[in-house]
């Protein structure tokens, strides 16, 4: 079956999908996106995506390039179009086409819309939380803005080639007082001897992730302590457990940061139960079946 893209009001088959060389986000990264999971065929947290768009384009005054209700006929098109049960929806805009000038184009310019889709491989997912991934860190290098959710990534994408060279799944960003921030493509969090759950706050320096957001939401429902906080690298390594949350890895253990073991090396219990209420709550629409908390047996 052929992949279909959404391109500026056109569904066009993936191979022939193409943007203008003088796109800004192709010449500037003047661009903002989302990655939104799709679970059994549904769009999963649709509305917190739209929101965190609305809230990048305006940080960034690109007007929206069409109402939320129609966007989101659109990526349920894409994905439909796509056959994808299981995968992600992508959606960039940029600023538009424009003589390449650095200024924002004046008069402004259409706003450009890509949508594409892709399976993603729930089984092999599922294998890899179940024994949890590895993380090394990076300096964060990135610009100051990271919480605008903007196609600036290649810090990010740096980051992740260190983390796949040396053999980790994900690369966490250390910044200059010795401060984790977040992953390359996910929030990053622990868990202390006493079972608090941490993460740093959702401000300047890190992207509030819908997906975050999601767990917050599920831990204060099954009554588990949560502080929103900064936090070392050093305590990351001391920490019981670890794990990195985003719309295209759920709740994902950690068992390794740079080599070192994380609590017992195991994909801790708490990061699977959370794994598990989120996938629950996500496929719920926020509500879980049971307030009470998994106690999954280690395999
Ligand atoms: N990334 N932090 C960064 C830097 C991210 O790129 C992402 C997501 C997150 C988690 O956000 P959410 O829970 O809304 O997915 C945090 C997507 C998946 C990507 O770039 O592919």
């Amino acid at each position: 079956m052929s992949r279909i893209a959404y391109v500026n009001g056109h569904y066009v088959p993936h191979r022939d999908a193409a943007v203008h060389i003088e796109d800004r986000a192709y010449q500037f990264a003047d661009g903002v996106y989302e990655v939104c999971e799709v679970r059994a065929g549904r769009l999963i947290d649709e509305r917190r995506h739209m929101e965190r768009l609305k809230r990048s384009l305006r940080e960034l005054r690109i007007a929206e390039p069409m109402g939320e209700a129609s966007l989101g006929v659109v990526l349920r098109e894409v994905a439909r179009r796509n056959r994808i049960r299981d995968g992600i929806v992508y959606l960039q805009v940029s600023r538009g086409v424009a003589p390449r000038n650095h200024g924002f184009p004046d008069p402004a310019v259409r706003p450009a819309v890509v949508v594409t889709a892709r399976r993603l491989d729930i089984a092999a997912a599922e294998r890899r939380a179940a024994k949890g991934v590895a993380v090394v860190t990076v300096p964060e290098t990135r610009w100051a803005r990271v919480d605008i959710k903007s196609v600036s990534l290649l810090p990010n994408v740096l980051a992740k080639q260190a983390a796949t060279e040396a053999g980790a799944f994900e690369a966490w960003f250390v910044d200059a007082d010795g401060l984790v921030t977040e992953g390359s493509s996910s929030n990053a969090w622990i868990v202390t001897a006493e079972d608090v759950l941490v993460t740093a706050p959702a401000d300047l320096g890190v992207l509030r992730g819908v997906t975050r957001t999601l767990v917050v939401e599920v831990a204060a429902r099954l009554g588990l302590a949560f502080q929103e906080r900064r936090y070392s690298l050093k305590e990351a390594l001391a920490a019981k457990e670890a794990f990195m949350t985003s719309a295209t890895s759920l709740v994902t253990p950690i068992v390794k940061v740079d080599g070192q073991m994380i609590g017992d090396g195991r994909a801790g219990a708490l990061s699977r139960a959370l794994r598990f209420h989120s996938r629950d709550a996500a496929e719920r629409g926020g509500e879980l079946s049971s307030p009470r908390m998994a106690v999954l047996t280690k395999d």
